[in-house]
């Protein structure tokens, strides 16, 4: 099924000019990039989206480092969105990401893992809808 999925190129992407990486990976694998905004996270943002790491011995190094820079913050949908870019992606400690997957060619470290994707379809809802309006995701067709 056609499903969207939120990502996000953390603050450590965009300082390592990884943005367009990123973006051109995802757009290489085939999937639609539906809305996107650059934007500081403030910290309120940053603990409603982790807010299920809550309690967790990394919470306050996460929230930290999330609202530290910028994000890219984006919606892609496409064919099993939600697990082609968690593939694409790499697990999400990098040390054991496969090479060929974003994390897996380009981090090695569990904080600094670059990108962020939904993890289900529950969690893809609820992220795109605290991070953009319905009215900022675009509907368009595409050549094939
Ligand atoms: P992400 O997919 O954005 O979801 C939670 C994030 O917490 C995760 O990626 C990691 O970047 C970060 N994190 C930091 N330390 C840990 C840890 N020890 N275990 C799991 N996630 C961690």
């Amino acid at each position: 099924a056609v499903e969207r999925s939120f990502v996000m190129v953390k603050p450590d992407g965009v300082q390592r000019g990884l943005v367009g990486e990123i973006i051109s990976r995802l757009e290489r694998r085939g999937l639609k990039l539906v809305a996107a905004r650059f934007m500081a996270v403030s910290r309120e943002l940053a603990e409603k989206h982790y807010e299920v790491h809550r309690g967790k011995p990394f919470f306050e190094g996460l929230i930290r480092f999330i609202t530290s820079g910028p994000v890219m913050a984006m919606v892609w949908e496409g064919p099993n969105a939600i697990e082609v870019i968690r593939s694409t992606m790499g697990t999400t400690n990098p040390v054991q990401a496969g090479p060929g997957t974003i994390r897996g060619d380009l981090a090695v470290d569990i904080g600094r893992n670059l990108v962020h994707g939904s993890d289900g379809p529950d969690t893809a809802e609820k992220e795109i809808a605290l991070w953009f309006r319905p009215e900022d995701i675009v509907e368009y067709g595409r050549a094939a």
